[in-house]
């Protein structure tokens, strides 16, 4: 039976990280995925330019059930520390908006950088391997695997989350936390885009592909200043999937489609200064045209501001500023960039990663209750959470 002093379950963001680092101290380390591929989430991200991080990842940038545990591992292994990283391997890279991270060329680039850390440390990588059965022993652990039976002192789960099931996601990280007794808070889709009522959505899919610059927030009380793209599905767009993770079923959104204007001041104005102008027009002037054509009622579009009741000219300043939508639901984990819940931090050390039952066991990267927006900020947390464990492994 082979013997590892780490058996890393997951090859992705977190385990690479945790592998290298681990492989660099000297330990013996095996990288486990079932994939034939490694990273394959970060090939795909960011559009193929991988959103590595965002240099302003703080800790109230991320959704967890204890605010203060990710603190730790974010302050010793920073967005900086990664930058570091890449710009020793000569990785071209540029800010796109609000500190994002992309790769000037391609998200290969970045795990061909992740590789070669993993080779220069020495850690071994065994891909199409599936894992079985997991034992606890009196020295550490026995896995069952596909390719037969291993044994080793420390065993990370690094299995990531539920969404994308296409690219090999699995519950098995969920399933060992459960198997040994730890509190595992619910899971559900993140960063995923909304599905409409069937009313709304025939009506905004004949504008699928328009994007609107809005201001959008939640019962929760979070809003995210992004712009809303609509889909033939429904909506997307960066301030969606960003409010998505706030979003609870059942509940409306709202968003504000004057972000930097008192539309009640503006109508007013407008109604005195340019009275036979039509709504049609003078919305078209803030707002693009196809979406106005679709928005704005039928019965008052091409009427003159100057003609619009009193009451109307209100309402229609209210649906300006604060536009009520209620979701049908979201995509669900077919889409969704993360997955919200996961193994409850007060299972695990914050500076470690390892389970404070279970001397042996840590869980790094987006298994963990630990979700970022979207940003980069998810990337950072496998980062972070990764190296920490990969010191003490
Ligand atoms: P990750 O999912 O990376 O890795 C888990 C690994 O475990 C996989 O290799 C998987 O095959 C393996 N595994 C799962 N089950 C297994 C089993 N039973 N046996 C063996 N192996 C198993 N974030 C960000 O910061 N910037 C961005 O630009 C994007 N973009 C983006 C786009 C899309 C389409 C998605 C789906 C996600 C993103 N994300 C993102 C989120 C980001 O990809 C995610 O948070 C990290 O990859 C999480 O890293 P982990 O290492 O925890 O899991």
């Amino acid at each position: 039976m082979q013997t590892w002093d780490v058996v890393i379950i997951g090859a992705g963001a977190a385990g690479l990280m945790c592998a290298a680092q681990a492989g660099y101290r000297g330990r013996r380390v095996l990288l486990l995925d079932n994939a034939k591929q490694a990273g394959r989430k970060i090939l795909i991200s960011g559009g193929g330019r991988c959103n590595f991080t965002n240099t302003h990842a703080q800790p109230d940038a991320y959704i967890c059930h204890n605010s203060h545990f990710v603190k730790s591992a974010l302050s010793r292994f920073s967005a900086h520390d990664f930058i570091e990283l890449v710009e020793r391997h000569g990785l071209n890279y540029h800010e796109k908006t609000l500190g994002q991270l992309f790769c000037d060329e391609s998200a290969k680039d970045l795990l061909e950088i992740l590789m070669t850390e993993l080779s220069w440390s020495g850690a071994n990588l065994q891909l199409r391997t599936e894992v079985l059965k997991v034992i606890r022993t009196d020295t550490g652990f026995l896995i069952q695997t596909s390719a037969g039976e291993l044994q080793c002192l420390s065993l990370v789960v690094a299995t990531g989350g539920l969404s994308m099931p296409k690219l090999g996601a699995t519950p098995l990280g969920l399933q060992l936390a459960e198997q040994f007794g730890l509190h595992v808070y619910p899971t559900r889709a993140g960063l995923v885009p909304f599905t409409l009522h069937a009313e709304d959505k025939v009506r905004f899919a004949q504008i699928s592909g328009v994007s609107v610059a809005c201001e959008v927030h939640s019962l929760s009380g979070m809003r995210f200043r992004e712009s809303l793209l609509f889909t033939h599905r429904g909506l997307s767009g960066p301030a969606i999937l960003q409010i998505s993770s706030f979003w609870q079923a059942g509940e409306p959104v709202w968003i504000n489609l004057l972000p930097d204007v008192k539309a009640g001041d503006w109508l007013q104005t407008l109604s005195r200064d340019r009275p036979r102008v039509s709504l049609r027009k003078l919305l078209s002037e803030k707002l693009p045209k196809r979406f106005v054509d679709i928005w704005l009622e039928t019965d008052i579009a091409d009427t003159a501001i100057g003609q619009l009741p009193l009451k109307r000219r209100e309402q229609l300043a209210e649906q300006l500023n604060h536009w009520e939508l209620k979701p049908n639901g979201t995509e669900g984990y077919r889409t969704a960039e993360v997955t919200l819940g996961g193994v409850d931090t007060d299972e695990l050390s914050s500076k470690t990663m390892e389970c404070k039952n279970i001397p042996g066991l840590y869980f790094i990267g987006e298994v963990v209750d630990v979700t970022g927006w979207l940003g980069g900020y998810n990337f950072q947390w496998a980062w972070s959470s990764g190296w920490a464990a990969g010191q003490v492994v």
